[in-house]
């Protein structure tokens, strides 16, 4: 298994996205930036480090994210936050501050600040609003999101079962009488970075095709109203695939993901459909390790080891991953994910870690250790299909474990 670390940084910054060299319309084209002035716009930015490595077996922590925050925080507040980017920050002023332009110099930088801390920085995510992120990996890959908002109503159902079965299946989803979300859908494209634009893909072509999207399927009801999705199962698996083989011959998609509900989504990469789940539980801890000193713990584990305790509400997201079905339309049953993962949380949640639960007795209750302990419980109850495990500590931690391809 892959285990990553991940320290959030926000900063908020104005920003130009045009090439001065180009005439408006030019600009309008590739960067969508229709009425961008002189002095530019501005965004709440969150870039997220991403660090991988083996947790350290004393202490319980693959690295000590205070030490990530100190090292880095610096980078971001005398660069990047309050600043406008294309004036006062290199070298955005000779590059466009393209979202995926920003994160691979994020990436670079974060490595500079990192390095020495015995562990990889192996990607930058930098969610640039609600609407746009992008991703730099250590590899040299690169990727662009572009999310979207729609409303639906559908019924939960597969041509393919009877109506006793899809009752079964899909509970009051089947309901014939239907039922509707709003949607949030996230699309990643993947490609090498156009060397003129510092962006994956121009705005015109991806803003064009997701905006057909949105008319075919916004305030749609998806059975009757969306002649593609006719004679196929309407599920939220069938729904990314659907939009996964719309936009695949005209843009580099590598992933859709569906969010039915915030907690709820599911994705297609084109060969696999994926369904996560979050559940949350409330727990006390205090990270310590009996073996040192009080001061040394207090300089490993800093105000996390303050003996009466303090305490989290954790969020675990787990992903499990399968061939959609070609009878059903899904990947796993819901009822039986949501049931499994909430069994398992039910061992952590309001209780102290270190007092209360037997598989932390032995090792201090880290993030990466919370991911160790549940992820044989989950896969278990999971079919083994459990692919990632994702715990938000805070806001700013979260911890992944990935199963290797
Ligand atoms: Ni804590």
């Amino acid at each position: 298994m892959l285990m990553t670390a991940n320290r959030r940084f926000a900063f908020s910054a104005s920003r130009r996205l045009a090439r001065p060299d180009w005439d408006s319309l030019r600009n309008e084209e590739v960067y969508g930036a229709g009425g961008e002035r002189e002095w530019g716009s501005g965004e709440n930015y969150a870039a997220h480090l991403v660090l991988a490595g083996e947790p350290d077996p004393t202490t319980g922590m693959l690295v000590n994210l205070t030490a990530v925050k100190a090292a880095f925080q610096p980078v971001v507040d005398s660069e990047y936050d309050h600043k406008f980017l294309n004036l006062d920050t290199p070298p955005f002023d000779r590059l466009p501050p393209t979202p995926e332009l920003v994160a691979r110099e994020l990436l670079a930088r974060g490595q500079a600040a990192c390095a020495g801390m015995g562990v990889q920085v192996v990607a930058c995510h930098l969610q640039e609003s609600e609407l746009t992120a992008a991703s730099a990996y250590a590899d040299g890959r690169i990727e662009r999101d572009w999310w979207l908002e729609l409303s639906a109503a559908r019924v939960t159902r597969s041509p393919f079962l009877t109506d006793a079965e899809n009752e079964a299946l899909f509970g009051r989803a089947a309901s014939p009488l239907g039922h509707g979300h709003g949607y949030r859908l996230r699309v990643t494209l993947a490609a090498p970075l156009d060397r003129e634009t510092g962006l994956v893909s121009p705005h015109e072509l991806v803003a064009g095709l997701l905006g057909e999207l949105h008319a075919a399927l916004d305030h749609r009801n998806l059975n009757l109203e969306v002649p593609a999705l006719a004679r196929q199962p309407i599920t939220t698996e069938c729904l990314a695939r659907f939009v996964y083989v719309y936009l695949w011959p005209h843009l580099p998609v590598t992933r859709v993901r569906l969010y039915e509900m915030p907690h709820f989504f599911a994705e297609y990469d084109g060969e696999r459909g994926y369904l996560g789940l979050e559940r949350t539980f409330s727990a006390a801890h205090c990270l310590r390790v009996a073996s040192l000193s009080d001061t040394e713990n207090r300089r490993v584990f800093g105000k996390c080891s303050n003996p009466n305790g303090h305490g989290h509400r954790y969020t675990v997201q787990a992903t499990v991953a399968a061939p959609i079905d070609a009878r059903t339309g899904t990947v796993f049953a819901l009822d039986r994910f949501s049931a499994g993962l909430e069994q398992v949380l039910s061992e952590l949640d309001h209780r102290h870690l270190d007092h209360e639960v037997e598989a932390f007795r032995d090792r201090p209750s880290t993030g990466e250790n919370i991911a160790l302990v549940l992820w044989p419980r989950l896969a278990a109850v999971l079919d083994e299909r459990l692919v990632r495990l994702r715990i938000f500590e805070t806001g700013n931690n979260r911890f992944t474990l990935r199963a290797e391809e």
